[in-house]
């Protein structure tokens, strides 16, 4: 199973991502972990040893050019679209605990990169990974809806979006979700995070009703945590939940499997 976490500017996407790498790892998958965010933080949520000098995919400007045949530096002419992309994770990315991490890094193109090689190549490497049966890939997309554009998430079978109980963020969280259905998208869901009370999810609630799956708690532990991602009693209940409930979404392939 392939699942993205999109959502507004410090909604939670990426703790929403570590908990439930956190999870999928008690639960002995190996996880493929996707920090798409140009403001890496998933490897310091998830205490990834040396996190801060993983060379980030769009810098790996030899390995680009030599799977889709256009350099980076210089981007003319056809390229591969379907680059050989099987072979990245065990090859390039570390692996600690169960969890590789690929840092996919900035793609620094006047054009939003569309159709630059680094973005075909990374597209590609979401979209064309085959899995294992126990392996599961999880995605920490960048703030907003500006990703989209690029359709990193094209190829993930679960689009999560995490929203803070406010109104703005309920508005992101909706334009999000229009922008993953126009990539074909179908199955989208949010996520409700920093809820603090009853009011709070009732707030969310009735504004996105069954398409909200799951919600995660204000946690004190979170709070002062300084980015890094650790459980209390009351989060990994929380995030057993959000795993069961996304174990039983017709159709995506079960991560309990
Ligand atoms: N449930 C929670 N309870 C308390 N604090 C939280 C909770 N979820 C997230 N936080 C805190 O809120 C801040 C933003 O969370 P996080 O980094 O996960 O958001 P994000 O959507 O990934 O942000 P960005 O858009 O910058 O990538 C962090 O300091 C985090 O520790
Ligand atoms: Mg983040």
């Amino acid at each position: 199973m392939k699942i993205a976490i999109s959502g507004k500017g410090g909604s939670g996407k990426t703790t929403i991502a570590a908990g439930l790498i956190k999870i999928l790892v008690e639960k002995n998958k190996s996880v493929i972990a996707l920090d798409c965010d140009p403001d890496i933080s998933l490897g310091l949520a998830l205490d990834f040893p040396a996190y801060n000098e993983i060379k980030p995919i769009s810098q790996m400007k030899d390995l680009i050019f030599e799977r889709t045949g256009v350099d980076p530096a210089n981007p003319q002419g056809f390229f591969q679209i379907n680059p050989k992309v099987d072979d990245i994770p065990e090859r390039f990315c570390p692996q600690d605990k169960g969890i590789r991490l690929i840092v996919m890094g900035k793609v620094d193109k006047p054009q939003g990169g569309c159709l630059c090689p680094e973005n075909t190549f990374v597209r590609s490497l979401v979209g064309h990974l085959v899995l294992r049966q126990d392996e599961v890939v999880i995605l920490d997309m960048a703030a907003g809806s500006e990703h989209l554009g690029r359709a990193t998430a094209r190829g993930v079978d679960v689009f999560l979006i995490s929203v803070e109980p406010s109104a703005t963020s309920l508005q992101t969280a909706k334009h999000i979700k229009e922008l993953a259905e126009g990539l074909g998208l179908t199955k989208i869901f949010f996520i409700g995070n920093k809820i603090k009370d009853a009011s709070d999810l009732d707030f969310i609630q009735s504004s996105l009703g069954n398409k909200l799956i799951g919600s995660v708690s204000f946690s004190r532990t979170l709070e002062g945590s300084r980015g890094k991602f650790v459980f209390d009693q009351n989060l990994r209940k929380e995030f057993e939940t959000i795993y069961n409930t996304l174990a039983a979404v017709p159709g995506a392939d079960n991560p309990r499997d």
